[in-house]
């Protein structure tokens, strides 16, 4: 992956309406799911990320025909539950540690032998967490020393339910026991520490596999087939958390924010950033692909620090490195406690959003598992993203509120979540040069 700095520095205020791409877990999920039932389906709204472009090609490699009608529509014609080939070739996951993770379990009931890569970031990422409820099962997946990638995994072997209590409150993990549980003979339970987002039990009954599900479990049996559907991706959450974090930082901000997804699992920062004195509001707009999904106005208000619920941490976990960004620039300061996962994401966020922060001006105290950020002011001067999209992101948003131009240094992997930041941010008033 090349590197790409962006130079990022005050702007206008944030002002018009924008529509942010399709979420990232949603669409993983559509192409895993839509590749498994019998016949074609249509996903609409697709992320055309790197992530999830990866995960399209990994299923293509596997026997499934996909096809591009246009940008962010893929007509994938499904092989049936057990209708994959193996692939001789490592499977390469990218920067995308919801695509390992899921197809560590899905290919653990396939008949053939798999080998799953990734980039630099996703070869230092835990697999234990994965592989252990999946040897549970009767699945064998070997990894390097210390649970790291590469993944082989070998194929026809028996799988059996489990009931499973995570140790870590994680969807991946979760979502990837349920895909063996697929393939499994026998009830497979899930018990969650917190609740996580639940894409996977929803789009798995949208394709008519029988499962049960609320906040913090899941059941399902193995033995049944997936219909073929169509699934209508809502934007992310995720992506449109920079600009929600922007507009409220921004002096003279009014920014729309078209049809956002609002999965209760993944909106925490709302709550959060309400609690900080930010002016959202919300006005709900229906449903896409069963998810609800609202439009977001949101103007400029004077945040302040607040103790951020630990409750709230997993459903904002990917929103920490711009709530780092909005808590160096609020009034007081800002505790978050319990977010120990950050450090195993794409970087060690608490790590990388200190550092990168700190080389701004901003004062933050690392815990083991958090930070107390103590908000102030920024001033230019260079950051380094290492390789992480949502670092970068978040210091650009940084970068709008800071006194001098900021370089951003390693920006590249933004294209991994969010192609076209750059210039939706631009449009909107962002400084942003490349
Ligand atoms: C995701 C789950 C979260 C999140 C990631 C996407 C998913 O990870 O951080 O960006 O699609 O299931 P964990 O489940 O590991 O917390």
């Amino acid at each position: 992956m090349s590197t790409l700095d962006w130079l990022a520095g005050a702007g206008s205020a944030v002002r018009g309406e924008i529509a942010v791409p399709g979420d990232k877990s949603v669409s993983h999920r559509a192409i895993m799911f839509a590749s498994l039932a019998d016949g074609e389906s249509q996903v609409h709204g697709f992320l055309e990320g790197e992530d999830t472009r990866a995960t399209a090609a990994i299923f293509a490699k596997l026997g499934v025909r996909i096809d591009a009608a246009g940008v962010g529509s893929r007509a994938v014609q499904g092989v049936g539950i057990d209708g994959l080939h193996g692939c001789a070739e490592a499977l390469d996951c990218g920067n995308a540690g919801t695509g390992m993770r899921l197809l560590a379990g899905l290919l653990a009931g396939q008949r053939f032998d798999s080998v799953l890569v990734g980039d630099a970031s996703l070869s230092k990422r835990p697999m234990a967490r994965v592989i252990d409820p999946i040897v549970r099962m009767g699945g064998l997946i070997e990894s390097d020393a210390g649970g790291l990638p590469p993944l082989r995994i070998r194929g026809g072997r028996a799988l059996h339910g489990i009931d499973y209590t995570l140790p870590v409150a994680s969807a991946q993990v979760k979502s990837a026991v349920l895909l063996a549980g697929l393939y499994a003979h026998g009830e497979t339970h899930i018990r969650e520490p917190h609740p996580t987002r639940d894409y996977s039990e929803r789009m798995l009954r949208a394709f008519g596999w029988p499962i049960a599900f609320g906040p913090g479990w899941a059941r399902l049996s193995g033995g049944h087939r997936l219909q073929p559907t169509q699934v209508q991706v809502p934007a992310d959450f995720s992506s449109a958390a920079f600009f929600i974090v922007a507009a409220s930082l921004v002096p003279g901000s009014d920014l729309l924010l078209r049809a956002v997804g609002m999965n209760p699992r993944r909106t925490g920062l709302l709550t959060v950033l309400r609690a900080m004195g930010a002016d959202i509001v919300e006005s709900p707009c229906g449903e896409q692909g069963g998810e609800p999904v609202a439009d977001l106005r949101v103007r400029h208000a004077r945040l302040r620090g607040i103790a951020v619920p630990e409750a709230c941490v997993p459903d904002m976990i990917d929103e920490f490195p711009v709530l780092f960004a909005a808590a160096a620039l609020a009034e007081g300061t800002t505790v978050v406690t319990a977010a120990a996962e950050l450090r195993v994401k794409e970087s060690d966020r608490i790590a990388t959003m200190a550092s990168g922060l700190r080389a701004l001006g901003a004062r933050i105290d690392e815990t083991p598992d958090g930070a107390v950020i103590h908000g102030g002011t920024l001033h230019g001067g260079e950051a380094h993203a290492h390789g992480d999209h949502r670092i970068a992101m978040a210091l650009v948003v940084a970068a709008q509120c800071a006194s001098g131009e900021v370089r951003v240094v390693d920006c590249a992997n933004v294209a991994t979540s969010f192609p076209g930041f750059d210039d939706l941010a631009r449009g909107i008033g962002f400084g942003l040069r490349g």
